[in-house]
């Protein structure tokens, strides 16, 4: 019989991350009377046995904030831990560590919130016999066992206001606005946000772009009578004989591959082909910070509460999702490392299409 669960944020935060959490806590404490503890910084805080343990009080009133009250880090993986020892950096399994800290705390299951990197160390200490729900989280919206991830919507707020506002300028100055955006290796944000704004022209990773036919399409503009035109990249886009555009390479993490820099590149070819002036604008960490959207909170309300009975219902080595409008639960197993990208033939692809949109192919 389940008494006790621990919970963790990993990876990357993101808006509803403490509506979750909220969830999950109330939902453990007050419907089934499970003590919840907290591990700080992710998996971090599973390695180092650094925890709080949560009073009812202590998720009042986070519904609404961004970020998340325990902390994440998307460095620290359990399984190739980052030691430094006499100037030396390591890297160590601390799994069975984990797996002591656990028992030593008399903690019967983890819920753990996190996107495809925390998610694949969820299923491996599933593989080890360790009891784990899974809660998919990211502002990419690319994982594959979900239709939509909490935080994504959010993001895509975000976005579409910052294109709402650069619409203004760019008409006022007769110039190309670009505006790049997060997502990974996925261009859901781009998308979404560009058919939301009324951009132009949308820049993605699963449909590579060739920068004459974007300045065809600007160009084709102007020659209407339309002297601005605002185009929304994906920082994962690249054309079709160029390569990802890399900020910098993050040597001791997960993931080390930083995306960024995409926008310039664009800018520069445009203001060159075309001979309008160009200006950009990153986005950045702005889409993962900030108030949920309701969509997100709901979302996240339902997933935490789904966590739970889970654990009640003893599902273990799962991770709840949404399918259509119904909560549902996939096995770990068939969840991770699946990237959900974008069909390039899907309908919003269409839609965008329909109304105009160009996507440089
Ligand atoms: O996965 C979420 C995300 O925001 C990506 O869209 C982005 O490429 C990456 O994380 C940025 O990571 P960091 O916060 O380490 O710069």
């Amino acid at each position: 019989m389940v008494k006790r669960i621990g919970v963790l944020t990993g990876g990357g935060d993101c808006p509803g991350l403490n509506a979750v959490l909220r969830a999950v806590v109330k939902t453990a404490m007050g419907k089934y009377g499970y003590e919840v503890i907290g591990f700080r910084d992710g998996y971090r805080g599973l390695v180092m046995n650094n925890y709080i343990q949560f009073k009812p009080g202590d998720v009042s009133g986070i519904l609404d904030k961004g970020g998340t009250i325990l902390g994440t880090s998307n460095r620290d993986n359990p399984f190739k831990f980052r030691v430094e020892r006499g100037g030396k950096v390591d890297y160590v399994d601390m799994s069975d560590r984990v797996i002591d800290n656990l028992y030593a705390l008399g903690i019967d299951c983890m819920v753990l919130i996190g996107g495809d990197g925390t998610l694949t160390s969820a299923r491996d200490f599933a593989r080890m016999g360790v009891n784990v729900v899974g809660v998919p989280k990211t502002i990419d919206n690319d994982l594959s066992a979900t239709d939509t991830t909490f935080g994504f919507m959010t993001a895509v707020d975000t976005a579409t206001d910052a294109i709402d506002k650069l619409h203004s300028t760019a008409e006022s100055h007769h110039r190309v606005m670009i505006l790049e955006v997060m997502g990974r290796y996925a261009g859901w944000i781009a998308l979404a946000s560009g058919v939301a704004g009324g951009a132009d022209v949308i820049l993605i990773p699963e449909i590579p772009y060739d920068i004459n036919k974007v300045c065809d399409k600007i160009k084709e503009r102007s020659a209407a009578g339309k002297h601005f035109s605002i185009v929304v990249v994906a920082e994962g886009a690249k054309s079709i004989d160029g390569d990802l555009v890399v900020c910098k390479v993050v040597k001791d993490s997960p993931d080390p591959i930083r995306l960024g820099g995409i926008g310039n590149r664009i800018a520069e070819d445009i203001e060159r082909i075309a001979c309008i002036e160009t200006r950009v604008t990153v986005l950045g960490h702005l889409q993962r910070g900030g108030r949920p959207v309701p969509y997100d909170r709901i979302l996240s309300t339902r997933y935490g509460v789904r966590a739970v009975e889970l654990v009640n219902e003893g599902k273990f080595g799962m991770m709840v999702g949404l399918q259509g409008d119904s909560i549902t639960a996939v096995s770990l197993e068939d969840a991770v490392g699946k990237l959900k990208s974008v069909p390039p033939d899907g309908e919003l692809v269409q839609i965008a299409k329909s109304v105009g949109v160009g996507f440089g192919n």
